[in-house]
């Protein structure tokens, strides 16, 4: 990983770097390591609503011996007083934390705002642009299961349009030499090189290793979309005991939460062994607080 810079998406980074990361993570999980230099900070910038990302980067933040300032963008704060999303981030930076962990919409600048600034930016959810520490987790989550991810297969399925998950694996998965596909409908789908689709989720899951759920982005569906009704989706794409008699015993399901129940997926699908989406959530914590030690190191 390169040293202080801004982590706005995985573009730049490769194979080596990301084995680094994971190892690092590995390694945090087994035991903690030293904690940064005492009183510092690291502020967390929340301008749309998370409940594992910001509360893993949290605990990240205390296992690394920074303390968090978090800025949970609704009402109390001065955004309800008219000021703009750009100067809330220049204010808070203004405070001097170590770095800034940012989620916000598509309309903002990140980009723009963070080559501003002198501490690093870290991508926590930018509109649809990416969420790159969620693939990273979901990286060290199938490696946790499968070891080599060469060659395996990840079946995306639903709102890909939609989720900035699907586009940061996108960017990360080929790198790592896994092979991508998608299924849903054909208004949730994007084209791809590389990146085979499936018309039919039985295809999909008879192919996949994993099985990656994505929550229906209804928050960001325009109204002009012809998406099929949440009973037809359910019916067609949804993920439960049935559809699931095709995958592989062996194969691992996932869901990036949160999980609209009894759309893309049932409830019962969470107490099937192959589900790993709570494994998911627990390595977040360690993959980011590796990836901010690897922003921050050199600056300790
Ligand atoms: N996966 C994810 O980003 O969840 P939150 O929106 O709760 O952070």
């Amino acid at each position: 990983m390169k040293k202080m810079e801004s982590f706005l998406d995985l573009k730049s980074y490769s194979e080596s770097h990301f084995d680094r990361l994971f190892h690092l993570s590995e390694d945090l999980r087994k035991s903690p390591h030293e904690p940064f230099q005492r009183g510092e900070r690291l502020a967390l910038l929340f301008f749309e609503p998370s409940t594992r990302t910001r509360m893993s980067f949290e605990s990240a933040a205390w296992r690394f011996g920074l303390a968090p300032l978090v800025f949970d963008g609704g009402p109390h704060t001065s955004l309800e007083k008219g000021e703009t999303v750009e100067d809330s981030i220049l204010n808070v930076a203004a405070m001097q934390p170590k770095a800034l962990v940012i989620r916000c919409g598509e309309a903002i600048p990140l980009r723009a705002i963070s080559e501003k600034l002198s501490i690093p930016v870290i991508n926590a959810g930018w509109g649809v642009q990416g969420h790159p520490t969620q693939a990273l987790l979901d990286a060290v989550t199938m490696r946790r299961h499968f070891g080599s991810l060469q060659g395996k297969k990840v079946l995306i399925l639903g709102d890909v349009t939609h989720s900035r998950v699907a586009a940061s694996h996108l960017e990360l998965l080929p790198k790592l030499g896994v092979q991508v596909a998608i299924a849903g409908p054909d208004e949730f789908l994007v084209s791809r090189p590389g990146v085979e689709v499936f018309k039919s989720l039985k295809a999909g899951l008879e192919w996949a290793d994993v099985a990656m759920a994505l929550r229906v982005q209804f928050e960001r569906h325009t109204g002009s979309e012809k998406c099929p009704s949440t009973e037809e989706y359910r019916r067609l794409y949804g993920l439960n005991k049935e559809s699931l008699q095709v995958f592989s015993s062996r194969g691992i399901i996932m869901h990036p939460g949160p999980i609209n129940h009894g759309i893309e997926m049932e409830t019962e699908v969470l107490s099937d062994p192959r589900a790993k989406i709570l494994e998911q959530v627990t390595s977040g914590v360690y993959v980011r607080e590796a990836l901010l030690r690897e922003i921050l190191k050199g600056d300790n």
